[in-house]
């Protein structure tokens, strides 16, 4: 009887699937979060419970990464004191202000591996020419995540710009190595900005430039 059950099951999902069982169901909700994300920079003052970061940060770390090295790291500020000390000098600063909690996206710029095609030597510490796109992924999952949850967020510049990054490596005890990539408040939001119309046919080249 299980066995019939399962076959059932098997076919029914099948046939449902147009014959691929690999077939994702169709989510259209995961394109409401993506075309409905806007830079958010006003927030309530509001706390961004531990349990909402949790979630954010698992989607940064759901984010795709060469050779699976995962060189992303997160510094996540809660405190309102330490935020308004470490971000609420430079430009711009007043969303920090008013943030619930703040995720610095940082990137480990080496990583210890053996070098390709040399099972068997020996790891080596050498430079993961992939830590940007690793941590530019994570950091938009992060932020689809936050507008998700109802949140709100922008991407702030880290690096390359050294004047941003080298006071809040210092000031937050980041160890050489490992740079800040972006900064992004997180908060309760006090507007909702119009996603911008991004789309440009002409950005696009079918089939050949
Ligand atoms: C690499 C990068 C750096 C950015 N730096 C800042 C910044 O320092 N301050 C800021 O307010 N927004 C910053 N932004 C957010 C952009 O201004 C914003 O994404 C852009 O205007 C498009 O608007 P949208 O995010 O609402 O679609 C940055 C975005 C990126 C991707």
């Amino acid at each position: 009887m299980k066995k019939i059950l399962v076959l059932v099951a098997v076919i029914a999902t099948v046939l449902v699937s147009g014959g691929n069982t690999f077939a994702q169901t169709k989510n259209t909700a995961a394109l409401d979060v993506i075309m409905s994300r806007a830079s958010v920079r006003n927030f309530t003052g509001e706390a961004v419970t531990k349990e909402q970061l949790e979630i954010i940060l698992k989607a940064g770390m759901a984010a795709p990464t060469a050779m699976n090295i995962q060189p992303w790291r997160f510094v996540v500020v809660t405190d309102k004191e330490k935020i308004a000390e470490v971000f609420g000098a430079g430009p711009r600063s007043g969303m920090f202000k008013t943030a619930g909690a703040v995720i610095v996206v940082c990137g480990e710029t080496t990583v210890k591996r053996k070098p390709f095609g040399q099972p068997d030597a020996p790891e080596q510490e050498m430079p993961n020419m992939f830590w940007y796109e690793d941590c530019c992924a994570a950091a938009e999952n992060i932020l689809l995540a936050v507008n998700a949850l109802g949140l709100g967020a922008v991407w702030t510049a880290g690096y390359p710009a050294e004047e941003r990054v080298a006071p809040i490596a210092e000031k937050l005890g980041i160890p050489t190595g490992v740079v800040p990539l972006c900064i992004i408040p997180v908060g309760v939001p006090t507007e909702k900005p119009t996603p911008k119309d991004k789309w440009k046919p002409e950005n696009i080249h079918w089939e050949k430039w």
